[in-house]
C-alpha cells in the first residue's frame, strides 16, 4: 500500500450536493488531524462559471456549516482551486490538464491524481474516455478514479459502464463507493466476527437460526423522485448496501488482511447467493410503497404525490427478502434483509439470532426462553448488544430466568473521534487502500442477483401503495418471516441505550 500522500483531487461535480455536504468537510478533516500533507490541492471541476475565490467560498461555508468556525480554514482553503468545464468537450479537457499539470508542478504533486466522479451516473463513462483521450491520465504518479453510485442499473448497463471506465483505469486504480463501507460498525463486522473466540466457532448453521439485516429510513424520497422513480429501493439500497453487509456477515475467514483477500471472500459469497428464479421471486421478496402517513407528529404525503413521481408509479420504496447463501457453512441460514424509506426510524442494524438450546429446564408455562441475539447497530448509535439469559434476581429458589443484555455502546468512549464514512473512504483511497470499495466482480455478481427479482416486478403491477409512512412497512414482510416461523426483532427495542 502506498503512504505517498501527495496528490491532485479533481472533483468533477464540485458545486454539487454531495461536494458540499460530504466531501468538503472530510478533506477539512483528514486536513486537521494532518492526515493530508503539505502537498496537496483540489480542482473543483463544474460547469458554472465561478473564480477560485468565489469557489473557496463555497468551501469555506461548507465546512463552517458541517463543523463550526475553523482557526485554520484560510490555510486549508488555500489548497482550492476551480475550473469551469464542459464534459463533452475535448477542449475543455486540454485546458483541465493544462491547468492540473501547473498545480502539480506547483505543489510537487509528483503526478498524482485522483478524479473523483461526484456526478451523475451518465456522465461516468465519458468522463473517463475523455480523461485518457485527453491526456489527463498521461502522469509518471499514480491515477485513480473515484466514482459514486449507481454503477449501472443492471448488469448489462453495468457491464458497459465498466467497459468504458477500463479503458481508461485498470481494475486496481478503480474505487467505486459504497457509503456503507466507510462506516465504523460495517467495518467493525469483520474485527467482531474474527477477533473474538467466542463467535467464530458459533457463526455457521449449527448455531445460528437466522440473521436479520435492517436498515429503515425516516425521509421521504425528498427531491430525488426522478432518480428514485428508475430506482426504487431494490437498486437504491439492496443491490449495494444490503448486499455488501450480507457479505461481510457470511463470508469466510480471508487467510490475511489484504485487498485481495478480502474481496475475494466477499466475492465467493456473491457467487454463492441462491439465484432466484423469476417464478419464485414471491416466496423470497416482498415489496413495498408508502402511503400517507404521520411520521413525527406531521402529516406526509404518499409517495405517488411526491415531486417528479408518477401518480400511477410502480416503483418500491421498501423491499424486504430473504436470501439464501449455498454454501456449506451457511446451507438452510435465512438472512433476511429490509429497507426502505418513510418507516418509523432511522436505523441499521443487524440481528445475530442463534439457535435454542436443545432442551430449556426452565420453561414455564408462556414463559419461553429467548434465543440470544447478537445485536451490531450500525446507525445512528454504535455498537454492540449480547442478549443472554440469567437467573431472575431475587427469584429465590425458583430458577427464573430472564434476558440481560451486556452492550458496548462506541458513543461513551470515541465517539467524538470517529471518522466520518467519506473522511474515512478519501484517506483510503489517498493510501491506495482499496479493500472497502466494491470490486467489478462483487458489482456484477449483485446486479445478477436483483436483476431476477427487478425482471419479475417490472411484469407485475403492484398493489401500491400498501404500508403507511411511519410504519415498518407492509404486512407481507412479516409473513414473509412467519412462515418460517420467525419474526422481526423490533429494532426500537433493540436500541443500544435501552440496553444497559
Ligand atoms: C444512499 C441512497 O445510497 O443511501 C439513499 O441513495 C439513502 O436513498 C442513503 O437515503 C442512506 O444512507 P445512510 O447513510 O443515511 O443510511
Amino acid at each position: 500500500m502506498e503512504q505517498n500522500m501527495a496528490s491532485l483531487i479533481m472533483i468533477f461535480g464540485a458545486t454539487g450536493d454531495l461536494a458540499k455536504r460530504k466531501l468538503f468537510p472530510s478533506l477539512y478533516r483528514l486536513f486537521e488531524r494532518q492526515r493530508l500533507s503539505e502537498q496537496f490541492a483540489v480542482i473543483g471541476v463544474g460547469r458554472r462559471t465561478l473564480s477560485n475565490e468565489e469557489f473557496q467560498q463555497s468551501v469555506q461555508e461548507s465546512v463552517t456549516s458541517a463543523m463550526g468556525e475553523k482557526s485554520d480554514l484560510d490555510k486549508f482553503i488555500s489548497h482550492f482551486y476551480y475550473q469551469s468545464h464542459d464534459v463533452s468537450d475535448s477542449s475543455s479537457y486540454a485546458a483541465l490538464k493544462k491547468f492540473a499539470d501547473e498545480i502539480d508542478e506547483h505543489y510537487q504533486l509528483q503526478g498524482n491524481r485522483i478524479f473523483y466522479l461526484a456526478m451523475a451516473p451518465e456522465f461516468f463513462g465519458p468522463i473517463a474516455l475523455h480523461l485518457k483521450s485527453d491526456g489527463l491520465t498521461d502522469v509518471k504518479g499514480y491515477k485513480r478514479l473515484v466514482i459514486e453510485k449507481p454503477f449501472g442499473h443492471n448488469l448489462e448497463s453495468a457491464m458497459e459502464l465498466n467497459q468504458q471506465i477500463r479503458t481508461a483505469f485498470s481494475e486496481e486504480e478503480i474505487y467505486r463507493i459504497d457509503h456503507y463501507l466507510g462506516k465504523e460498525m460495517v467495518r467493525n463486522i469483520e474485527v467482531i466476527r474474527f477477533a473474538n473466540a467466542i463467535f467464530e466457532p458459533l457463526w455457521n448453521n449449527r448455531y445460528i437460526s437466522n440473521i436479520q439485516v435492517t436498515s429503515s429510513e425516516v425521509l421521504g424520497v425528498e427531491e430525488r423522485g426522478r432518480y428514485y422513480e428508475s430506482s426504487g429501493a431494490l437498486r437504491d439500497m439492496l443491490q449495494n448496501h444490503m448486499l455488501q453487509m450480507v457479505a461481510l456477515l457470511a463470508m469466510e475467514p480471508p487467510i490475511s488482511l489484504t485487498t485481495d483477500e478480502i474481496r475475494s471472500e466477499k466475492v465467493r459469497v456473491f457467487r454463492s447467493l441462491r439465484t432466484i428464479e423469476q417464478k419464485k421471486v414471491k416466496d423470497y421478496f416482498v415489496r413495498g410503497q408508502y402511503g400517507e402517513g404521520t411520521i413525527e407528529g406531521k402529516q406526509v404525503p404518499e409517495y405517488r404525490d411526491e415531486p417528479m413521481v408518477d401518480k400511477e408509479s410502480n416503483t418500491e420504496t421498501f423491499v424486504a427478502g430473504k436470501i439464501m447463501i449455498d454454501n456449506f457453512r451457511w446451507a438452510g441460514v435465512p438472512f433476511y434483509i429490509r429497507t426502505g424509506k418513510r418507516m418509523e426510524t432511522k436505523s441499521t442494524k443487524i440481528v445475530v439470532q442463534f439457535k435454542d438450546i436443545p432442551m430449556n429446564l426452565y420453561y414455564q408455562p408462556k414463559k419461553m426462553l429467548n434465543p440470544n441475539l447478537l445485536v451490531i447497530h450500525i446507525q445512528p448509535e454504535e455498537g454492540i448488544t449480547l442478549h443472554l439469559n440469567a437467573k431472575q434476581t431475587g427469584s429465590g429458589s425458583q430458577l427464573d430466568a430472564q434476558t440481560v443484555k451486556l452492550s458496548f455502546s462506541n458513543s461513551g468512549t470515541n465517539a467524538m473521534n470517529t471518522p466520518e464514512g467519506y473522511e474515512k473512504l478519501l484517506y483510503d483511497c489517498m493510501r491506495g487502500d482499496a479493500t472497502n470499495f466494491t470490486h467489478w466482480d462483487e458489482v456484477a455478481y449483485s446486479w445478477a442477483f436483483v436483476d431476477k427479482i427487478s425482471k419479475a416486478w417490472e411484469n407485475e403491477k403492484a398493489d401500491f401503495p400498501n404500508y403507511q409512512a411511519g410504519s415498518m412497512g407492509p404486512e407481507a414482510a412479516n409473513k414473509l418471516l412467519e412462515k418460517d416461523g420467525f419474526f422481526w426483532w423490533p429494532i426500537t427495542n433493540l436500541d443500544v441505550d435501552n440496553c444497559k
